[in-house]
């Protein structure tokens, strides 16, 4: 049969995350040892709060379509939590609960992006926005976060990335893949910026909020400038934090023409989220903190742990990351030279590849995330598979040698 798909995925570029995860998997299924690092994803359960009311609101009959917007009992929380935590106040009405943060970004840029608008995407990104963008006929433009910089978002960088066309702006710290945070005169910077351009709109996904290390506080952008809160929409869900990936709960706070548009594009795709998972995301939200700052502290401790490994790597360099649960190591040193097994390194992406192959160790190069040579190494996996997938990498490395 012909078969063509829409215009509108046309052109996507392939994730270069994806062969890697193919490859990964083949491996896998011929019987080899391989350990991923690959995925952003909590190892640790969802909290039982969660599990218990999901199944009560089961048990009660809680089964029948949910306000398009999000349950009253889950936005309440959301409020509550808005409040408490970020110093933001928001109506019921200005929150929309959707099948993920995902699904925030999507509705927002479906709801926004007219064909040749821009998008501003500090690179390194998520891979999620420029491709949502793209979809949506929008124009990603990246904005360099350097690592001289700390990974951080310069006000200068800003302003050279705009333009008259630009309709967004995407911040998301503490940063996937970099673990960058923005500390609070970072984000005054930045909102002067967006004062010099009133038609901007901020994305700020605070999804990995709750993940920073050291003690540092996590700043909301809108907290910061609250002048500027009618066009900010603030991302946030529950996967990171409580470990729920697969409840499929995000919600998002925003000026309320927005959030309208916002609810109007979900109706006419998913309509709300399934009412046992809103029951469960309620309850995690007003379960005990402790839990989460737990978690935290096992990333916190596995983060130490890792850095230095990769620290005493000969050829890598290592930020470290103030946040999220990844390590965003620097390949410039190893770029050049060829493995043990005798494949050449020059890119993140053969850096990947050979890794894969020799070590059995899955990492994601950082082309997919738009700054290289560097890889994205995730530390929510347990320690004995960190340790183990460290000294592989250790060895892989001290395998490579200089071509010549
Ligand atoms: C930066 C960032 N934002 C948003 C999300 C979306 O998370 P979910 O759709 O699972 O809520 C992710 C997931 O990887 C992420 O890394």
């Amino acid at each position: 049969m012909d078969f063509s798909v829409a215009a509108r995925l046309r052109g996507l570029p392939q994730p270069a995350t994806i062969a890697i995860a193919q490859r990964a998997r083949a491996l896998k299924a011929a019987g080899a040892d391989v350990i991923s690092l690959a995925l952003g994803e909590p190892d640790f359960p969802s909290p039982p709060e969660a599990v218990e009311a999901a199944y009560e609101a089961g048990k009660r009959g809680d089964t029948r379509y949910p306000p398009v917007g999000g349950q009253p009992a889950l936005k309440a929380a959301v409020i509550a939590k808005f409040r408490t935590q970020n110093g933001l106040d928001f109506a019921p009405e200005q929150i929309l609960v959707a099948n993920g943060g995902k699904q925030i970004i999507f509705n927002a840029f479906m709801a926004t992006l007219d064909p040749g608008d821009e998008v501003v995407v500090p690179a390194p990104y998520w891979v999620s926005y420029p491709l949502i963008a793209r979809m949506m006929g929008g124009v990603p433009v990246e904005a360099p976060c350097r690592e001289a910089d700390g990974f951080r978002l310069r006000p200068d960088v800003l302003r050279a990335a705009i333009t008259p066309r630009t309709k967004w702006l995407v911040l998301n710290f503490p940063n996937n893949p970099s673990g960058a945070i923005m500390e609070r005169p970072d984000l005054e910077a930045l909102a002067e910026v967006l004062r010099e351009a009133p038609r901007i709109w901020v994305l700020a996904d605070e999804i990995y909020e709750h993940l920073t290390f050291g003690g540092r506080p996590h700043v909301s952008l809108a907290a910061v400038a609250p002048d500027l809160a009618d066009r900010i929409l603030t991302l946030n869900g529950m996967a990171k934090a409580y470990a729920m990936t697969g409840w499929r709960v995000g919600f998002a706070g925003g000026p309320l023409p927005l959030i309208r548009a916002m609810t109007e594009v979900q109706s006419n795709a998913t309509s709300g989220v399934c009412t046992l998972a809103q029951a469960g995301a309620a309850a995690a939200l007003g379960s005990p903190f402790e839990r989460v700052a737990a978690m935290r502290d096992v990333y916190q401790a596995r983060r130490d742990r890792v850095v230095a490994a990769l620290r005493d790597m000969p050829g890598l360099a290592c930020a470290m990351p103030d946040g999220a649960f990844y390590a965003y190591p620097g390949l410039a040193g190893l770029v050049g030279k060829v493995s043990a097994g005798g494949r050449p390194i020059g890119s993140d992406l053969d850096f990947s590849e050979a890794l894969l192959e020799e070590a059995h160790v899955a990492v994601v190069p950082g082309a997919a995330f738009g700054l290289s040579p560097h890889v994205r190494l995730s530390f929510a996996a347990s320690d004995a598979h960190l340790d183990e997938a460290v000294r592989r990498i250790g060895e892989f490395v001290a395998g490579c040698a200089a071509t010549g």
